[in-house]
């Protein structure tokens, strides 16, 4: 077993970064629409921006003004940074980084649940990242309702990864203070429970 930031330290050197962008596509795709279409201008962070592959997408988008990539491996930044010097990449602790400014849309795929406290976390999102009225998105595919999921810490072999269920992560984003808290699941089958998606207004 080993911590989150080395495992996926390696999967940027052996390329599984590449995997995470093609599977992870469609849900993003999902909820960028969802959060950002409607708005007249935006600015955007990524937790957990692994690669950056989201960070250059939505800068492409004529109405982001400020992408942001923050991640706590530094072999995803690395690579981030060698693919994209138009937008901001820090190697960091979401835990403890805070922007300079706050923005409009936070999203986050597939990375709250490395953490052992996420309601700490997502208060510390809701508290100093994101502007009155912003918004946070969150997309995990390993949680309680998809058991074909449940195998993959063992798999994997990481250290921290917090099984919890679609109530208990509603829950977290209402006990950090954000409003209009709302779920679903995108992209499911008989066999996969689709990616959770849960969104809330600041
Ligand atoms: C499953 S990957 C997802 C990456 C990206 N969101 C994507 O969809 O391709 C999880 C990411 O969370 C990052 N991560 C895990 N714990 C972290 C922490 N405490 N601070 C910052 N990043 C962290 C890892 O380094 C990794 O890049």
């Amino acid at each position: 077993m080993d911590t989150p930031i080395n495992v996926f330290s390696d999967w940027a050197q052996n390329g599984k970064d590449e995997g995470m962008e093609r599977h992870h596509n469609k849900s993003v795709m999902n909820m960028i629409d969802f959060a950002c279409s409607g708005l007249p201008e935006y600015s955007f962070i990524d937790a957990g921006c692994g690669n950056g592959w989201v960070v250059r997408h939505i800068s492409n988008d004529s109405k982001c003004n400020c992408a942001i990539g923050v991640d706590g491996s530094f072999n995803m930044i690395k690579k981030a940074k060698k693919l994209d010097d138009k937008n901001k990449y820090y190697c960091e602790d979401l835990l403890k980084w805070k922007p300079h400014s706050k923005v409009d849309i936070v999203l986050s795929m597939e990375v709250f649940y490395y953490f052992e406290n996420p309601g700490l976390l997502i208060k510390h999102i809701n508290n100093n990242w994101i502007k009155s009225g912003g918004r946070l998105i969150m997309g995990v595919d390993y949680y309680q309702e998809n058991e074909a999921s449940h195998s993959w810490q063992k798999d994997c072999g990481i250290s921290i990864m917090k099984l919890h269920s679609e109530k208990e992560w509603k829950r977290f984003f209402e006990n950090a203070g954000l409003n209009e808290v709302k779920s679903w699941r995108n992209d499911q089958d008989e066999e996969w429970g689709g990616t959770l998606i849960v969104t809330g207004i600041n």
